[in-house]
């Protein structure tokens, strides 16, 4: 009876949003900066639906500027009911495609570049919804009168205006004042469970209560269940969870429900799940088993070994002009003769020793002949990179032990670059970068290949200096630095032509500076990045490029991998080693931000082993876009499985075979060099997928030896895997012909 009575006490104090509707709106195509008065006299406007866009409503093609109003009242009542008083929001679900909105003349939001504005126009996002804040107490807004809302539009072109489901204007509740982050630390590893924080920032005033619920899911049932009464007070708390089970893609889902209203804020995020086998403490190497590079210029290759510390290297049939350091394993120096050389890589530690042969194919072509591994700025640091920043992520690259299993190019992607190039016409690096050639020098000292970014235009995609009539200059600059990788990205070139570029035009760039690279006197990776444009990789070789994007840039959700990754069958069918390389762009795992504030990969952990898996599958270039000084537990197995690595640099090169197997799964196939075949069954669905996959059923017929190279474990089978897949996740596995 009391617990009844509590209940409906509980319950009376419940309150609804106090929200307005906006039902009409009266509207102007034009431009006119007297448009947004509140007294403005718009009885002669016309009437105007905000459900649809503009062009279903007698404007038809029209672009440009126009003005909508809209009138509201605001009952001092709906104030007084509101649980909190403090903000109101101002809601429009979509806008095409840039707005200013007004309240009763004074701007309350903007989202986009109307065309006047000094950087140029910019769409704001035609589906993106707006919520404007307001204070309650603000000047311009009246109770119980007409309030005026005008808002000035600029469309672009296509459709056009306010549009969408419902606007409104409302009063905040307590749960839109907090808000939950997942994404700002990783997952820890225990020795039997896994432990994630989970942040929470108060925006209100006072102190907020409410119940955390945390629910832990493994193939559909749920093995843990928990609420937690929780005070969140002004600004961040943090709420440690230290026990979440170890199993594989397990799902944490997190929910915050506020006790006055009963409202809720939740997360779902997949538990990291580890399957690369903990490293062996005997010397294994792990190199791909051919290096390429260019006669008569400077040589380095750095052994990978992973293995107990100290470790010493010898290596036998070493051609003439090249040494090794044995303590370092760096081999450095320079080969007169082009041809391929057989050398015997041994790696000695107190437990043990293990040779490799390596291929070095020496040839004017051969500037690489596996797909390059290593780290790109862009996709963590942005256009915010620095010299402290690339010599960090280098640090970790050897210290965290990623360089011993082969990731060695430091690449500095945009923002490098000065203002103003030298008064003979040089380029020079900005204030981010005090000195170039020590940079260059500190990487390779420490094994690891330098790599500088430019463009064919006047300036780069962010604005920086390009190489546009300057390319010679440049290459022998870079040359100078020490520069091992030049992408190239065709930015403003573009702008130098009225129309689309042709065929002829596009590649007449990137054949210019890769006759100044080749002049360079250094082996320099070419990388061109112009998006795809006419099927760059049916003749990215011929301009001398050694790899080449295929597609716009990647981000970090599974839409995006997603579409970019298992498009890529065509454009990976021109792989070779003696070609060149696809590249899908650089991988999105671990700490990723195109800026100053890094968050953790939004990709879960499962979509994570299909990237890692697929690009390998593909024959892509293999470039960590996260600060490597930050790297969890989960990343560094991630990036560490050499198995799985090994089929990226397997050194046929080439594309894999795509069968469509079902609806939702993808089956992707490689031949490698030593005859066995690298296969990934994908799970593009929402669901697990538990199957018995007979190896026939996806074109595989007879007995093979079946490993699972994640996992690196032989299955018993030789014609069947008993599959068990997360959604997008995979299975990845090598099969040899018995
Ligand atoms: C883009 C390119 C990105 C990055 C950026 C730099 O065009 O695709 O990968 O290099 O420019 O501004």
């Amino acid at each position: 009876m009391k617990y009844l009575l509590l209940l409906s006490c509980f319950c009376f104090q419940l309150v609804h949003a106090q929200k307005i509707n906006f039902s009409s709106a009266v509207f102007q195509t034009g431009d006119n900066p007297q448009w947004r008065i509140e007294k403005l006299d718009d009885k002669s406007w016309k009437p105007i639906d905000l459900h649809d866009y503009w062009e279903k409503q007698g404007y038809d093609n029209y672009n440009g500027f126009a003005w909508y109003r809209i009138h509201f009242m605001l009952p001092s009542a709906a104030k007084n009911k509101a649980v909190i008083k403090d903000l109101l929001e101002v809601f429009f679900p979509g806008i095409d495609d840039v707005d200013i909105t007004y309240l009763n003349g004074v701007e309350i939001g903007r989202t986009g570049r109307m065309p006047e504005d000094p950087k140029g126009y910019k769409s704001g996002g035609r589906i993106k919804e707006r919520h404007y804040a307001i204070a309650s107490n603000h000047a311009a807004l009246h109770y119980d009168q007409d309030n005026v809302l005008a808002i000035r539009v600029f469309d672009g072109g296509g459709t056009g205006g306010v549009f969408g489901s419902q606007q409104f204007i409302r009063f905040w509740d307590p749960i839109d004042y907090i808000s939950m982050d997942a994404y700002a630390t990783s997952f820890d590893f225990k020795k039997n469970a896994v432990s994630k924080e989970i942040s929470f920032q108060n925006s209100y005033s006072g102190t907020l209560k409410g119940v955390l619920t945390t629910t832990v899911q493994w193939k559909d049932s749920v093995v843990k269940k928990y609420n937690q009464p929780i005070q969140l007070p002004i600004g961040k708390s943090v709420v440690l969870f230290n026990d979440l089970p170890k199993l594989d893609a397990a799902s944490v889902s997190f929910v915050f429900t506020e006790s006055i209203n009963q409202q809720s804020i939740a997360i779902t995020q997949e538990i990291p799940y580890i399957l690369t086998p903990t490293e062996k403490q005997t010397p294994q190497i792990h190199n791909a088993k051919a290096f390429g590079c260019k006669p008569n210029v400077p040589f380095l290759l750095a052994i990978a070994a992973t293995g107990v510390q100290p470790m010493q290297f010898e290596v036998a049939g070493l051609p003439k002009g090249l040494t090794v350091d044995v303590q370092t394993g760096i081999i450095t120096g320079a080969v007169a003769n082009a041809g391929t050389y057989a050398i015997k890589v041994t790696a000695n530690n107190r437990l043990g020793k293990s040779t490799q042969k390596i291929d070095l194919v020496i040839g004017k072509d051969n500037v690489i002949v596996t797909p390059p591994m290593g780290w790109n700025s862009w996709n963590c640091w942005g256009l915010a990179v620095s010299d402290a920043r690339v010599k960090s992520s280098a640090n970790a690259m050897i210290h965290s032990g990623l360089a011993n299993h082969g990731w060695n190019y430091m690449n500095i992607d945009d923002g490098w670059e000065a203002e103003k190039r030298t008064f003979d016409g040089s380029i020079l690096a900005n204030e981010k970068f005090p000195n170039m050639k020590e940079l260059g020098n500190y990487l390779h000292a420490n094994g690891l290949k330098f790599g500088i970014y430019s463009s064919p235009g006047p300036t780069t995609c962010g604005g920086f200096l390009g190489s546009y009539q300057e390319e010679a200059k440049d290459a022998n600059t870079y040359a100078s630095w020490g520069v091992d990788y030049l992408k190239y990205d065709l930015c403003s070139y573009r702008k130098l032509y009225p129309n689309q570029l042709n065929l002829q035009q596009l590649q007449a760039p990137y054949f210019k500076m890769n006759d100044a690279l080749k002049a360079s006197g250094r082996n320099i990776v070419y990388s061109l990045c112009e998006y795809g444009m006419e099927d760059v990789w049916k003749w990215g070789h011929e301009v001398g490029g050694n790899v080449w994007r295929t597609t716009g840039d990647i981000t970090d959700t599974w839409t995006s991998l997603k579409t970019i990754g298992f498009s890529q069958e065509i454009p990976a069918s021109y792989n070779s080693n003696n070609y060149g390389f696809g590249d899908p762009d650089m991988l999105i795992v671990g700490y990723v931000g195109w800026g100053d504030n890094l968050h953790l990969t939004k990709l879960t952990p499962s979509e994570q082993y299909t990237h890692i898996s697929l690009w390998s599958l593909l024959s892509a270039p293999l470039m960590l876009g996260c600060d490597l000084a930050r790297m969890d537990p989960f990343t560094y197995n991630l990036l560490s499985n050499d198995e799985v690595l090994a089929i990226d640099q397997d050194v046929l090169g080439k594309g894999p075979k795509k069968i469509d197997f079902s609806t939702d799964v993808q089956v992707w196939t490689k031949d490698l060099a030593d005859g066995s075949k690298a296969v990934g069954i994908f799970n593009l669905g929402n669901q697990l997928l538990e199957q018995n996959i007979q190896l026939k059923a996806i074109g595989l017929e007879g007995n093979y030896a079946i490993r699972d190279v994640w996992r690196q474990k032989n299955i018993l089978s030789t014609s069947a895997v008993k599959a068990s897949i997360p959604s997008h996740g995979v299975l990845l596995l090598n099969i040899k012909k018995k």
